[in-house]
């Protein structure tokens, strides 16, 4: 700047503040009461707008930000690993994992309250981006002490009397499964109601009715012999999992490469024996 341009920003600046902010000593220039606390605001208003533009670099690359993912009640079993290993890799990225049901994602994605869902099948009705992750096959459960563990192929026809221990209506697990007996003709009982997959475990290990869930959510019972998978015919109930987000809606660089990431490993996150 010139002296004269100089002159004049420090004028305004003075008038602006309502003080002066120099003072001439002889032939020295020197900084008032005010001026030295302007010098000061004037260091932290820089560093701070510098300190803006490191972070506004870091978001448009992958280092900083926030993701807000909302996951169905079941993927809830395997996306917590998923989310460990992400944010490993991108430490400075802050994670919000909402886990709740298909009406709830549903509504989350009406708002557009989300970067990104997973669920199962996307819902009806509303533009999404939808892309599949992987299968998850919906198996029926026993005790492990239950006369039908050693059975084969068992005709679907033999439960129309059974009562099992569903998920909630809004479950997408248990829309899948209506679906399904619907298709086959074959009557679906609900006995005891329960909104965890981790009640429906217990509450059929300990002889409440049988059981029907995603296989996801057996890694452990299925490790230590708690629960049997029983071999239905027409079993298991296909279903598969999907990541989505609104149509039109922009995803930062962190929520593509979340979403790039799922495609990819979400299969190897999954443990179960055999
Ligand atoms: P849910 O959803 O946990 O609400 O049953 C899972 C799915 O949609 O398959």
């Amino acid at each position: 700047m010139s002296q004269p341009a100089v002159s004049m920003q420090i004028k305004q600046l003075e008038s602006n503040v309502g003080l002066p902010l120099f003072e001439q000593v002889g032939k020295k220039i020197h900084l008032t009461e005010a001026g030295q606390h302007m010098r000061q605001y004037g260091r932290h208003m820089s560093d701070l707008l510098d300190e803006a533009d490191e972070v506004f670099e870091a978001i448009k690359g992958v280092e900083r930000g926030e993701l807000s993912i909302s996951v169905a009640t079941t993927a809830g079993h395997f996306v917590t690993r998923l989310l460990a290993a992400f944010s490993r890799q991108h430490e400075g990225i802050t994670i919000s994992l909402d886990i709740t049901n298909r009406e709830a994602l549903r509504h989350q994605l009406e708002q557009n309250e989300r970067d990104l869902v997973i669920m199962g099948q996307p819902p009806e009705g509303l533009d999404v981006d939808a892309e599949e992750i992987m299968e998850n096959p919906l198996v029926m459960i026993a005790p492990s002490n239950h006369p039908l563990v050693a059975e084969k192929n068992i005709p679907l026809s033999h439960f129309s009397h059974e009562h099992y221990v569903v998920r909630e209506m809004g479950s997408g697990t248990r829309f899948a499964i209506e679906r399904f007996f619907d298709q086959y003709g074959v009557s679906f009982n609900t006995g005891i109601v329960m909104t965890s997959n981790e009640a429906i475990k217990q509450a059929v290990e300990a002889g409440l009715g049988l059981g029907i869930v995603s296989i996801h959510t057996l890694e452990l019972e299925l490790e230590t012999q708690r629960l049997k998978m029983l071999d239905v015919e027409d079993f298991p109930i296909s279903r598969q999992w999907y990541i989505l987000q609104r149509k039109g809606k922009r995803l930062s660089p962190v929520a593509q490469e979340f979403k790039a990431f799922v495609i990819e490993k979400a299969s190897q996150f999954i443990r179960l024996p055999g």
